[in-house]
């Protein structure tokens, strides 16, 4: 069974979709880990909830990145991760990590990338974007996450439309509400096998 650490910086609404749709068996998976470079995530409290260990761990609290690299990576082994499922996580993971776990980082985008990607498209400033170039329509992207922000193969993607009248808020909050049920598709995809990703390179 997969065993899913997630990282997360804010909310975790996603982590809790993802939680539930465990703990209902929809998603064949175990959620193992969650942590956070942010102390005050609601994200943290959500997993402690629900009996998951939860690790507010940043590079102030480890030292130095490379710190929070290692001690990252040491956690995630400790628990026995098979998947990292980023959700809201506003940090760059760091290089042994992504090493470790090549192939099995995801990550959501609330756009259609590689449009409305990269350093600084983050949350509100996404969908600024999108309104701002006259699209018709944005999306989820679901995709493998390495050192950088938002690049990686993408695994899945859904529309969403943009509807006459729009704020940025509003089309976030339609966004946002659309990825809960996607994650957790895509996941079951990747937890079926119909998504492919590689076996872990080294023993978690
Ligand atoms: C989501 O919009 C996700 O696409 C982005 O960060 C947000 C996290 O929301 N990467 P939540 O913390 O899961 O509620």
């Amino acid at each position: 069974m997969m065993r899913i650490g997630f990282l997360a910086s804010h909310n975790g609404s996603n982590a809790q979709a993802i939680i539930d749709a465990c703990e209902s068996g929809e998603l064949p998976a175990q959620p193992v880990v969650a942590v956070s470079n942010n102390g005050a995530a609601a994200v943290l409290e959500r997993a402690r909830r629900h009996g998951i260990p939860s690790y507010h761990l940043s590079a102030k609290t480890a030292g130095s990145e490379d710190a929070l690299d290692r001690e990252m990576l040491r956690l995630l082994r400790a628990h026995g991760v098979s998947l990292l499922v980023l959700a809201g996580y506003m940090r760059k993971v760091g290089p042994a990590t992504v090493a470790a776990f090549e192939g099995r980082i995801v990550n959501i985008h609330p756009a259609l990338l590689p449009k409305f990607g990269g350093q600084g498209m983050y949350g509100i400033r996404v969908h600024e974007a999108v309104l701002q170039a006259g699209e018709a329509e944005t999306g989820i992207t679901i995709h493998l996450a390495d050192g950088e922000y938002d690049r990686g193969r993408i695994l899945a993607q859904c529309r969403v439309p943009v509807e006459a009248g729009d704020t940025p808020e509003t089309l976030a909050a339609r966004v946002l509400n659309r990825e809960h049920r996607f994650y957790v598709e895509t996941l079951a995809k990747i937890a079926s096998g119909e998504i492919e990703l590689p076996a872990l390179t080294e023993a978690a």
